[in-house]
């Protein structure tokens, strides 16, 4: 039996949202990344780049043949003039050792003429040419890696015609510099070179729009690596427009995004996505490829071009979604409704109007509605369906969507053309960054970032009073199992203090392991370490001097003692950390 579910808009979550959202879009902001005051390089990307790259459907079999292919391929399918103008080689095209002099080179069997040709090619076909490396001295498929060798790869990318590189991140552990050092001396050798060369960062989505990827980027990744698959597609999703990645607070990370700089949950898997019934992938395709347009996510296919579908190329190239992605206000879309599995996201655009994506990621069949009142709007308005380009009428007050399927979804723009309408309220920036002189609870401030297991706030992770030897701390964090989770900063603070133990309620025999990262696990600066501690382990107090820091990352690891496995029981808490500032 079908169960249809007609969803009401007055649940919970939309009042959630609501007090989070200041008032669900009624205040005007000015987006904090405005175009105009940035530096020249910000302009390579004012709206989301849009390409093809090889490594979702070709992994490291890359020569030659299929890349041109994939080039002729993105010409003939209107790819191109849809707006995807970047080609981009992904890892595995490089020879295994460096020449003579240092310089990267290509597999001289994949590519026997070299990389200058395949940008020649690229580019005579009106494209433009991008290309992989990684900041550790491999890449993740062990080939060179541009460590040591920054300068000098720069220019060997200037000189074939380069025009944006992906910039990976695997083995950076061992560089012995912090994320925001690595991507700063990159952005320093292509600015060098005099060519203008985007630069994408690739690093699992560790928190660059926390420690300021935006200095040396435009674009930086939110999550994992994208799989084939929905499960997959929704988890990246939602590290850009959920609250995978960031204090739900936040709402996504749309207020990190903006022209010039942008949030990237991977790339497409648009064609690629295993699911046997036609139209239930169909949905699937429409469904990843319409979150992707209204989170303003970076567009780059990975799809076997040559012998895709008309279906998927009606996807790839659907004109009106595809402008939800460009618009040029490059507002990220966010939720305004979320009930389980049925999600709307609004998008306000820049000609007055706002895109709305009405989403169903379950299985069964449900109505889906937008409300005026969530996206800003009141009275009666023109509703317009994207992917048949056709006009639906003028609606009151609301609009829904009736038996949405397995993936099932609309994007629709709605509204008439005026003033831009209001985006939600972002989170204020001294809510999440250490700003004030004196003392700073880090127990008061949104985590920016976080991976693993969120942490619980001011209490334990199981809801109970922080108590360290009687003593009953009213700030702190309750964290369970494995989690890790960075404030930002703004090099204000002299020291960060405060004290660690295992859960008084934890009886078990594992351990767990507090750490404090300035920045990202990349740059690997421990500022202080509990070691092991078991549940009969005395309280630890840090007190620690900050100097020049632009992100806290406070994590916890229980591991199993004899095993040395993650253990999933473990119970810590960090007691009243706090950053003082004397000036
Ligand atoms: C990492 C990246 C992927 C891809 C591979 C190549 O996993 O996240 O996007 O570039 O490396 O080895």
């Amino acid at each position: 039996m079908v169960k249809r579910i007609a969803k009401s808009i007055s649940g919970a979550l939309v009042i959630a949202f609501c007090i989070v959202l200041s008032g669900c879009g009624l205040t005007q902001h000015n987006n904090s990344m405005n175009a105009v005051d940035q530096p020249e390089y910000a302009y390579l990307a004012l709206t989301p780049p849009m390409g093809w790259n090889s490594w979702n459907i070709f992994a490291k079999d890359i020569n030659e043949v299929n890349i041109k292919a994939a080039a002729d391929a993105m010409v003939a399918s209107g790819m191109r003039d849809a707006g995807y103008e970047y080609l981009v080689l992904d890892d595995a095209w490089m020879a295994p050792k460096r020449d003579e002099n240092g310089a990267l080179q290509a597999d001289p069997v994949k590519f026997p003429k070299g990389m200058k040709d395949i940008g020649d090619y690229i580019h005579s076909k009106g494209l433009k040419f991008g290309i992989y490396e990684d900041r550790a001295y491999r890449t993740c498929q062990s080939l060179p890696g541009s460590f040591g060798h920054e300068q000098i790869d720069m220019a060997t990318f200037a000189a074939w015609g380069v025009d944006y590189i992906k910039m990976d991140s695997c083995s950076a552990e061992h560089n012995g510099r912090l994320s925001s050092e690595d991507y700063a001396i990159y952005r320093r050798y292509i600015e060098e070179t005099g060519r203008a060369m985007v630069l994408s960062i690739s690093d699992f989505g560790n928190a660059a729009w926390v420690w300021g990827g935006k200095e040396s980027s435009q674009l930086w990744r939110t999550g994992w690596d994208i799989q084939p698959w929905m499960d997959s597609v929704y988890a990246c999703g939602d590290c850009s427009g959920g609250s995978h990645r960031s204090h739900p607070a936040f709402n996504g990370l749309w207020q990190f995004a903006g022209p010039g700089y942008w949030n990237d949950p991977d790339m497409l898997q648009v064609g690629n996505i295993r699911i046997e019934d036609d139209k239930v992938r169909e949905s699937a395709n429409k469904a990843h490829f319409g979150l992707w347009c209204i989170l303003a996510a970076p567009l780059m296919a990975g799809n076997d071009l040559p012998n895709m579908t008309d279906t998927v190329r009606d996807i790839l190239t659907a004109p009106e979604v595809i402008a939800v992605n460009q618009d040029p206000r490059g507002v990220q879309g966010y939720k305004v409704f979320v009930n389980d599995k049925l999600e709307v996201y609004n998008k306000p655009l820049a000609d007055g109007t706002t895109a709305v994506l009405l989403l169903n990621k379950g299985r069964e069949e449900a109505d889906i509605t937008v409300t005026w009142e969530m996206i800003g709007l009141s009275g009666r308005q023109p509703v317009r369906d994207l992917w048949e380009r056709k006009n639906l009428g003028i609606f009151e007050d609301s609009f829904a969507a009736k038996a949405l399927g397995e993936h099932g979804n609309m994007m629709l723009k709605i509204g008439r053309k005026g003033k831009p309408l209001p985006t939600a309220a972002p989170v204020p920036f001294e809510k999440y960054t250490i700003t004030r002189q004196g003392v700073t609870s880090l127990s008061d401030l949104y985590y920016a970032w976080k991976n693993y297991n969120a942490p619980v706030y001011n209490t334990t992770f199981e809801g109970n009073p922080i108590i360290i030897d009687g003593k009953i701390f009213e700030k702190g964090f309750g964290c369970k199992s494995k989690a890790a989770f960075m404030f930002a900063g703004t090099e204000r603070g002299d020291r960060l203090m405060g004290m660690v133990a295992l859960d008084e309620s934890y009886q078990g025999e594992n351990e767990g392991r507090f750490r404090i990262f300035h920045e990202d696990y990349f740059g690997n600066r421990v500022l202080w370490d509990s070691g092991k501690m078991t549940k009969d382990s005395p309280a630890k107090e840090f007190d620690i001097e900050l100097e020049g820091y632009n992100g806290l990352m406070l994590t916890f690891d229980g591991r199993n003692v004899e095993t040395g496995k993650q253990a999933n029981d473990v119970l810590g808490v960090f007691a009243d950390p706090r950053v003082i500032a004397n000036d």
